[in-house]
Formats: structure tokens, sequence, C-alpha cells
């Protein structure tokens, strides 16, 4: 089984790469936390994976929220429940998607794991195009950047599959960057206080209020108004709305002014009729 988010894309192209090729089922994050749904049975032999982006060399808080609310319980071959000890040999692994690397993030996801009595046996990173737009210096990546970040991707998702069908335990194939302390606890620290909020979401007058912005957002955190969308203070930051506008009319603050869109090549290009 697959745990999966995304935003614009990268991480919902590769839990689905790897789900094709483990022939494992996915299950999306966001869809489970709208259903209510966080009780999941695991079967005997079956891996336990986890795929998301990196948000400020952290987890991202929705992804977080699941793992709070997630009850893993394993069954036997004969379908019977049993203790949940019987997890610990469940093999446990994330990938996690980024633009350029991910401080502490394992350190984080480990923290975030114990407290719900599950381990992890392996991680890695894949390097996908960047799609953090909301402070200065950060953009979205150039053409060249951004197509030879999506053609090494396969390459390495490959590798990662081939790890994982082996249940390689102790592989632990993460980006943590330079300074990654200074990154996860102290800018990250200051980027979840400070930047993890949606009041400086707001848009331009382009917006011919399509609705795609509502469709696409996971958390459900945008209703459309007399004035256009408002944003509900139920924000993961993931940038969907903002990428997806095809109006390209939404802005953060002042900081999103001349800066570029991405969305994966596969992802799901939304339209309302
Ligand atoms: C709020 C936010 C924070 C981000 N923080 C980081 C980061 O700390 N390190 C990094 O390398 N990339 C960062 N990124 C880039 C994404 O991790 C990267 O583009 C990822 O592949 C996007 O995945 P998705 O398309 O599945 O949403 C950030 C993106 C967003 C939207
Ligand atoms: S997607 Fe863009 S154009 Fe459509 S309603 Fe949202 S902000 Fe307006
Ligand atoms: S409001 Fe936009 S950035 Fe926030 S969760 Fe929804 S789609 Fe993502």
């Amino acid at each position: 089984m697959i745990f999966y988010f995304s935003g614009t894309g990268n991480s919902a192209w590769a839990a689905r790469s790897l789900a094709d090729n483990l022939n494992e089922k996915l299950v999306s994050i966001a869809e489970a936390l709208q259903k209510n749904d966080t009780l999941y049975n695991i079967l005997q032999e079956e891996s336990v994976g986890f795929v998301f982006p990196t948000y400020g060399w952290d987890i991202p808080p929705i992804v977080r929220t699941f793992i709070t609310c997630l009850s893993l319980q394993y069954q036997d071959k004969k379908g019977i429940s049993r203790h949940k000890n019987m997890l610990d040999s469940t093999y446990i692994y994330f990938v996690t998607t980024c633009g350029d690397d991910t401080g502490k993030l394992l350190k984080r996801v480990r923290q975030a794991f114990t407290l719900r009595n599950l381990h992890i046996d392996s991680a890695w990173t894949i390097v996908m195009p960047d799609s953090y737009v909301c402070l200065p210096g950060f953009d979205v990546d150039s053409d060249k950047l951004k197509e030879s970040k999506l053609s090494a991707a396969p390459q390495r998702l490959q590798m990662i599959a081939t790890h994982i069908k082996r249940k390689q335990r102790g592989v632990f194939d993460v980006h943590p960057g330079h300074f990654p302390y200074t990154k996860t606890y102290i800018l990250g620290g200051l980027f979840r206080h400070y930047l993890m909020d949606d009041k400086p979401f707001h848009t331009k007058d382009s917006c011919t209020q399509c609705g795609i912005c509502v469709d696409v957002c996971p958390t459900k955190n945008i209703i459309i108004g007399t004035e256009g969308p408002h944003w509900q203070n139920q924000c993961t930051m993931c940038l969907a709305c903002y990428h997806h506008c095809p109006s390209h009319a939404i802005a953060y603050g002042k900081q999103t002014k001349h800066k570029g869109q991405y969305l994966h090549p596969e992802a799901p290009r939304t339209k309302r009729a």
C-alpha cells in the first residue's frame, strides 16, 4: 500500500510509478482525510510506503496530520487481525520529492513515525522540478533544469523500486544538502511559523472565476464568493491553486510577481465546463 500526497504532480507521478512497478494499492492522503478514512488493513508480506514532497525541509502539514491519525492493522493470510506489534516486521519506507534538498527531514519523519509506534526501514529522495515561489529568490526552474530533472527521475525511481521489491532495509538515500540542521530547525522553523499562512493569497484582475483553484485544492480551502476566490485558513501550502490557475491570476503577497508556474507533465489539467 502506498499513501501519497502531491500539490503539483511530482509526488503523484512518483507514487503512481512505484505503485505500477510494485503492483501496490495507492491511497491519496488528501482524499483519505476528506473521507476520514484512517484505518487500513495491512496484509502479511505487504509493504507500506509514503510518498510526499518536502516543504520547508520538513513534512507537509497535511502528511503530518495523516500520520497522526493513521491506524494500521495487520492481517494474516486468513484475514485475521493480529496484534499491532506484528507491524514491527512490516517493511515501511518513504520517498520524498524535492527541488533541491531535504535538510533533517529524515529525522523529522522518524520522530513523527515513532510517536505512532511505526518505524522506517528505508527512505529516498527524488530531485524534481521546484514548485516553491513564495519567497524572494525562489522561482520555478528554468526549462533546461526542469527537463534535466524530469529526465533523470524515472531512472532513480526504477532504482528505488528495485530496493523496495527486495525489501532492502537501512537504505537512507536522501539529500540533506548543506547546513541541514539550520535549514530544518532554524529556517524551517521560521518557514512553518510565518510562511504556512494563506492570508497573503489573493487574485488579480485576470481571474475569470473559473473555479479550477477550488477543484484542485486538496484541503478544500478555497471558496468562490461574489468577489472571487477566498482562502479559508486550512492551507497546506502545496501551491496547487497557484500553479493550476489557467489565467496565472493567483498571487502570494508581492512575492509571486514575475514568478512562473509549474505542473508535472502528467498532472491532470483540470477544466471546468
Ligand atoms: C511550501 C513548499 C516548500 C518547499 N520546500 C522545499 C524544501 O525545503 N526543499 C526542497 O528541495 N524543495 C522544496 N519545495 C519544492 C518541492 O518539494 C518540490 O517541487 C516537490 O517535488 C513538489 O512536489 P509535488 O509536485 O508532488 O507537490 C517546496 C515546495 C513548496 C510548495
Ligand atoms: S483558477 Fe484562477 S482564474 Fe480560476 S477562479 Fe481560481 S484564481 Fe480565478
Ligand atoms: S489553498 Fe492553495 S496552497 Fe493552500 S492547500 Fe489549497 S491548493 Fe494548496
